[in-house]
């Protein structure tokens, strides 16, 4: 829905929420409904030099796609409203006369499954969502069982994929998660590419280099950690995504920690994505699933071990008051205590 600058006064702004490469991102409150939202705005470094067309341009191929697809996209922090290219210096209380747009989403509930560098540099254990959650679920959540992640992530990019487009970037910073239902909610599509046919220039651009990107980040290359502190850290968060080399990379650390079923599972999938040759999302979905399934078995097999032990030590991390700044409170880890 496109709303006028003056009507975003509905949305209380409450504050700083975050900010990307990109965008300014508020807490809110929806005055008429009481919902948290978000209010997203190009970044102010940007606005105030007069660099934020593309970001302008990816705002808009989002907005497009979300309002294209309503309720059918899965997953992905709705859409509630944006305005058109205008100041909005009044409504931010900034002075800033640059015309540009905002969008307003729901707030995602629970945690972001990698924190921000910042939190990383103050040491915060901003990497323990993803090893708990989504590498490492030594306890599953008891309705919706373990290793469900790496699947939602993908059928968030199959439904982009649907639409002609390949969805990148769904990096565990982007993607929140909520202890309590285990749900996913994608905050930030804002990498949206043509696919495209390897040339002298250029190599090839498709679905594989998602399906690379969600091993990278959604499948252990290694069993659970053995200490607690092994949760904190982050995991496959370096750099940017090289099709060939992060392939040599993955098949290593594969091959090098296990020699039996995961193995075995993994290494014939990697080789796929390599040459390029699942035809449809639905094939890898298949792989994907068989795999998950194969580590949700072994991981009952961690049941009262020092293994579990370890999980259950990093999950008490979740109680500390840095994670009071999201929507989650420590009674949203119920689901995987003992009781
Ligand atoms: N819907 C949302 N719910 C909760 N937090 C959000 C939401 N959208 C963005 N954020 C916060 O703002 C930060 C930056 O937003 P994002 O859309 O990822 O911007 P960028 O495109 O610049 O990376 C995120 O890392 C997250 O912490
Ligand atoms: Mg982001």
């Amino acid at each position: 829905m496109e709303i006028k600058s003056r009507d975003l006064g509905r949305y209380k702004l409450e504050g700083a929420l975050g900010e990307g490469a990109d965008l300014e991102v508020f807490a809110a409150t929806d005055t008429q409904t009481g919902a948290s939202v978000v209010v997203k705005r190009p970044h102010p470094t940007l606005l105030s030099r007069g660099r934020h067309r593309s970001v302008e341009r990816r705002m808009a191929d989002t907005i497009a796609i979300k309002e294209r697809l309503g309720l059918a996209l899965p997953h992905v922090a709705p859409l509630l409203a944006h305005t058109a290219q205008e100041p909005h210096a009044d409504y931010f209380g900034d002075g800033t006369d640059e015309r540009y747009t905002v969008v307003v989403e729901a707030r995602a509930a629970g945690v972001p499954l990698v924190g921000s560098a910042i939190d990383g540099i103050k040491r915060h254990p901003i990497g323990l969502p993803q090893n708990l959650f989504a590498l490492h679920p030594v306890k599953a959540h008891p309705e919706r069982g373990a290793f469900t992640i790496a699947g939602e992530v993908l059928a968030v990019a199959e439904v982009f994929h649907s639409q002609g487009v390949v969805l990148l970037d769904l990096r565990p910073q982007n993607v929140y998660f909520d202890p309590a239902t285990a749900a996913i909610t994608v905050i930030d599509v804002g990498n949206i590419t043509l696919e495209r046919e390897a040339t002298g220039r250029h190599p090839a651009l498709d679905m594989h280099d998602f399906y690379l990107e969600l091993f990278k980040w959604y499948v252990p290359s290694g069993p659970p950690p053995q200490e607690a502190r092994a949760y904190a850290e982050p995991y496959g968060m370096d750099s940017v995504t090289r099709f060939t080399s992060d392939l040599d990379a993955l098949s290593r650390v594969f091959a090098m920690n296990f020699t039996d079923d995961m193995g075995s599972r993994a290494m014939p999938i990697l080789e796929k994505i390599r040459s390029r040759l699942y035809a449809t999302v639905g094939e890898f979905r298949l792989d994907l699933e068989e795999m998950m399934r194969g580590l949700s078995d072994e991981y009952l097999a961690y049941s009262g071990t020092a293994s579990e032990q370890a999980w259950q030590e990093a999950a008490r991390l979740m109680t500390a008051p840095h994670w009071s700044q999201f929507l989650f409170s420590p009674e949203d880890m119920a689901p995987y205590s003992e009781f």
